[in-house]
């Protein structure tokens, strides 16, 4: 009798551990992966992140795909021609090794964090297509083959495509998104560097990835581009929709049709990056481009010492909302990666204003899981 009882106790104590201990990607590890990123050394505020060891601890019990925030950037890694700096990106890559985490390369061509030596000759002025489809090469040469078969999937080409809302909503147009490499290139640098990535390490699979494809003309005009490059040869594996959310927008509606739509048009959907703010949009146009930065405006930042529960309770409903269609169209979904670790480090708080508090992670500043993890978790249980 005494032993039943002793049982009982030790099972009770010990239970609800197990039962706590469910991690996001065991609770998922039948639908899709679940992915978080690397923050690396330096936080937003170039102030240095000492949360690393932290971070790092949850990013192993918790997740099973890692993303670099910054680090593989061309910015960090090539900041001047010639000159690559692997050793936060070799770090990184040794860290998910060690713990069984799928590596996305996060990105190769980019119209930010590119150093301005790629789009200038030696005299200061425009650098001639030549040579910047020769640099374009070399750069994607280097950094993919050095990490041959260490990476499973490259965020090759970032946020290539641009919206006209000039016309008004019912009138927007998508085109290529104007930048040095549309400008000096031509629409032809995408198709190079993915045959370029393809060439350094032909087992990676290529993504496109972007922001606000819930907007469908954008959506359109990234599928349509897939379509193209599929249908000429070019290797790509699939479409990144980096889903930085608010709470109440974009709508369901808009974020089911991007489901949909990719999975009718059989294009495997990665969503890359991931969060839920609960800040008033501060964008005039809502969106994730990080070309616009505004001054700070308290009323855009109303929850600076701390948030209220409803809020949280929000969220966490806003989340539950999202997975359920993600959980939908699960089979066309290979991975979900939340763009940051937990609250306490997150672009959100400096872009596009700098000085501001949002929430809009699963686990809060102080380490601990949110309303909206256990939202997550809930919906597999
Ligand atoms: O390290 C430099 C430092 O040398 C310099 O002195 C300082 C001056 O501001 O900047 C430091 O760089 C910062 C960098 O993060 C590294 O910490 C930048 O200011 C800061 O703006 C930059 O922000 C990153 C942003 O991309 C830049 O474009 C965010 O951390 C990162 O989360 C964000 O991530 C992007 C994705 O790559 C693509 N999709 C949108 C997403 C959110 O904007």
């Amino acid at each position: 009798m005494k032993l039943m009882t002793n049982a009982i106790v030790i099972c009770s104590f010990i239970l609800p551990f197990f039962v706590n201990a469910e991690t996001l990607k065991e609770a998922y590890k039948d639908h899709f992966l679940m992915g978080t990123i690397w923050h690396g050394y330096k936080l937003g505020n170039d102030s240095r992140n000492r949360y690393i060891v932290k971070e790092k601890g949850i990013t192993a019990a918790e997740f099973n795909a890692v993303t670099p925030e910054n680090c593989m950037k061309p910015m960090f890694i090539q900041p001047e021609e010639g000159v690559f700096t692997f050793a936060e990106s070799d770090e990184m890559i040794e860290f998910a090794e060690a713990n069984n985490l799928v590596v996305v390369g996060h990105t190769l061509v980019w119209k930010n964090q590119t150093p301005a030596w790629f789009f200038l000759d030696d005299k200061g002025g425009q650098v001639s297509r030549e040579v910047l489809i020769e640099r374009l090469k070399m750069h994607i040469r280097t950094v993919v083959s050095r990490y041959r078969g260490r990476i499973d999937y490259w965020d090759v080409v970032n946020e290539a495509v641009a919206v006209d809302r000039s016309e008004g909503k019912r009138n927007q147009t998508a085109s290529y998104k104007s930048t040095p490499w549309l400008e000096i290139i031509g629409p032809e640098y995408i198709e190079i560097a993915y045959r370029t990535a393809h060439e350094a390490d032909p087992s990676a699979k290529l993504l496109y990835n972007d922001y606000n494809l819930d907007t469908e003309v954008k959506l359109d005009f990234s599928l349509a581009l897939i379509a193209d490059l599929k249908s000429r040869g070019v290797p790509i594996a699939g479409l990144g929709y980096q889903g930085h959310l608010f709470l109440k927008e974009p709508s369901l509606t808009a974020i089911e049709r991007v489901l949909r739509k990719t999975k009718q048009a059989d294009v495997p959907l990665h969503i890359t990056e991931l969060d839920v703010s609960v800040l008033p949009n501060a964008w005039e146009h809502r969106s994730a481009s990080v070309e616009e930065r505004f001054k700070l405006d308290k009323k855009l930042n109303p929850y600076p010492d701390g948030v209220p529960q409803k809020i949280l309770a929000e969220q966490a409903k806003r989340y539950s909302d999202v997975f359920s269609l993600l959980l939908q169209y699960s089979d066309n979904i290979e991975r979900v990666t939340f763009w940051g670790v937990w609250d306490g480090n997150s672009w959100r708080d400096y872009r596009p204003m700098l000085g501001r508090t949002d929430y809009p992670l699963l686990i809060d500043r102080k380490f601990e899981k949110k309303p909206a993890y256990d939202a997550v978790i809930n919906l597999v249980k």
